[in-house]
């Protein structure tokens, strides 16, 4: 377990830190949150991660708890306090702390955590046979735009993977359209050789990894249509592959126990994986000096 987090304002031990009970995200889930890929100690994509904080803040017309400058240097100390190296940051920015009552409290501060957690990243894909998916109904809200710490039509997806033996579950709507993962987006790749995920409306989270894959597809000469697609038409592509800031991007051979093309992780997707890895060494930013 990491040795500090970071609650409203202090560096306080991991194991003492603690929110009051009438913190709005606890009842509520009135908040948002990001996770950011720590490489080699430094944030992949961070402006863009930043930037979706800023708009899911913005849409529920909560303030920034601090600058965007504030910001930076909290979660770089925060990094080098636990010493991580490759792994993530979790970051959390709520209503705050207001006697019960729906509307928006007129005295509240935004209350904002972090924590960080370890986790190796490689180029390789992590799994050699790729990973796979089961299906689930879409039940959530129609703001999946906004990265919401509301969170539970997602943990009954992923339990529901878990309990088949899956990695991952894909969230379906109810046109029979994959929408996304429960906690990633979904890419396939037909079988003339296009990237297909789904348009960035508010039917999915617009995820930062995706967005530097299609970059980086795009680099390679490879064309990325923005459309929903079906489970039938993810079955008969050429490859399938998830992408979010904790996994990279993982090739998935199996959705719903039938096995995607031949079954074995395609080579579109190790090479997007590799890119992307190398994409987040060349683009770590100087860290940020802070006295210790
Ligand atoms: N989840 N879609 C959903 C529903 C997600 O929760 C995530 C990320 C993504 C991918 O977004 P990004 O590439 O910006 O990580 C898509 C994070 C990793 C999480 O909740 O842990």
């Amino acid at each position: 377990m990491a040795r500090y987090a970071y609650v409203n304002g202090r560096f306080v031990r991991h194991a003492d830190a603690t929110v009051h009970i009438e913190d709005r995200g606890y009842q509520f889930a009135d908040g948002v949150y990001e996770v950011v890929t720590v490489l080699g100690g430094a944030f992949v994509d961070e402006p863009g991660h930043l930037a979706r904080l800023k708009r899911s803040l913005g849409e529920l017309k909560i303030a920034m708890p601090f600058t965007e400058a504030v910001l930076k240097l909290v979660m770089r100390r925060l990094v080098r306090l636990n010493g991580v190296k490759d792994g993530y940051l979790y970051l959390q920015v709520t209503r705050g702390v207001a006697p019960r009552d729906f509307k928006f409290p007129k005295a509240a501060k935004p209350a904002i955590v972090m924590t960080t957690r370890r986790q190796a990243f490689k180029p390789e894909i992590p799994t050699e046979n790729g990973v796979s998916v089961v299906t689930v109904p879409d039940i959530r809200w129609a703001r999946r735009d906004i990265k919401s710490v509301g969170l539970l039509a997602q943990v009954l997806a992923k339990q529901a993977a878990a309990e088949a033996g899956a990695f991952e579950a894909w969230m379906v709507d109810p046109d029979g359209f994959v929408t996304e993962g429960s906690s990633s987006n979904a890419w396939i790749l037909t079988a003339d050789g296009v990237l297909v995920t789904r348009h960035a409306d508010n039917s999915i989270l617009h995820g930062i990894t995706g967005n530097s894959i299609e970059a980086l597809a795009a680099e390679q000469g490879i064309k990325v249509e923005r459309r929903p697609f079906t489970v039938a038409e993810a079955l008969a592509a050429r490859e399938a592959f998830l992408t979010s800031a904790t996994t990279f991007c993982i090739p998935i051979t199996e959705i719903d126990g039938k096995t995607v093309a031949n079954g074995h992780p395609g080579e579109v997707s190790r090479t997007l994986r590799r890119a992307y890895y190398a994409y987040g060494q060349a683009r770590q930013a100087q860290p940020v000096r802070w006295p210790l």
